[in-house]
């Protein structure tokens, strides 16, 4: 039985398909690079004897999850797990990008996450038990001036998640939502975060090895959404208990 990661030539992605081939599901790995899919599948192939194959696609491009579903298909994989983790923001007032940069970001965290759901639902579906596990952040829960279509987009992704999670709550087929707060990765770099902003993270970053374990774990708890850390639960917490324009100031001051 196949599990599908998009993003998974490094970062959280990668790690997910590290904890599932633990779990001895043979992996389909999704990214742009096929260079490091080729890598990340041979480093998981001879350590984990899972089976691995790689898709390198821009998910960002029109109609992507159906050209993945084509993939799929012709060469007859079974996905029992999707993880729609692939994702990026960018760190800028709003009217620093053009139409097209703003439009891809949204077309990989949002329209593609959305079209892969659909696409493979059916496939899912025919399994006794599938998953599906969206990789959201913690900043659905504030609005966030400097990010504000990269958070907005994770707002999309934890309620579309929540909400399908429960219109398929009598199938077979089980929807998490994970939250991370700032993690190890190559999101800040392709984000171009500040140094303020990273220098107020450091304490409370995590490695993506954590944030993966707790993802796939959560996923076959059957949980509906996930904030992985102590920290970062308060911080959702505080978001949702303090004025909204406390919130923003604070955010922007730090990103300014
Ligand atoms: N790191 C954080 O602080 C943090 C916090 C909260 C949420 N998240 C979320 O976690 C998820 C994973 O991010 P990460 O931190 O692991 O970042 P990362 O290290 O930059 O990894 C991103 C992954 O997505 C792939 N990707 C990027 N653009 C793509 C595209 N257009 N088409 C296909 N694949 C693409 C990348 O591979 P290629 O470059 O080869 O395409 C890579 O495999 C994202 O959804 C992000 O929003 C991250």
């Amino acid at each position: 039985m196949y599990a599908l990661i998009t993003g998974a030539s490094k970062g959280i992605g990668k790690e997910i398909a590290i904890e599932l081939a633990k779990k001895k599901y043979d992996l389909l790995l999704i990214a742009r690079s096929a260079s490091q899919l080729e890598d990340v599948a041979n480093e998981i192939k001879n350590h984990h004897g899972v089976k691995v194959d790689f898709l390198a696609a821009d998910l960002s491009a029109p109609d992507a999850a159906r050209t993945v579903l084509k993939w799929v298909e012709q060469n007859s994989y079974q996905v029992a797990v999707l993880v729609n983790n692939a994702g990026y923001g960018s760190a800028g007032n709003f009217d620093r990008f053009t139409i097209e940069q703003n439009r891809d970001m949204m077309n990989l965290n949002m329209i593609t996450l959305t079209e892969m759901c659909q696409v493979f639902l059916p496939m899912l579906k025919r399994h006794s038990q599938a998953y599906i596990l969206n990789i959201a952040s913690s900043t659905a829960y504030q609005a966030l001036p400097q990010m504000a279509i990269y958070a907005a987009t994770k707002v999309f992704v934890l309620n579309f998640s929540r909400a399908l999670k429960f219109e398929l709550k009598d199938s077979s087929v089980s929807v998490t939502c994970i939250c991370p707060g700032a993690t190890d990765t190559n999101f800040n770099d392709r984000a171009d975060i500040p140094a303020k902003a990273r220098k107020a993270a450091e304490k409370v970053t995590m490695t993506p090895q954590e944030v993966a374990k707790i993802s796939v774990d959560s996923m076959f708890a059957g949980k509906t959404e996930v904030i992985p850390g102590f920290v970062n639960k308060l911080g959702a917490f505080l978001a949702w208990l303090a004025p909204k324009a406390v919130t923003e100031k604070v955010a922007a001051g730090i990103y300014e």
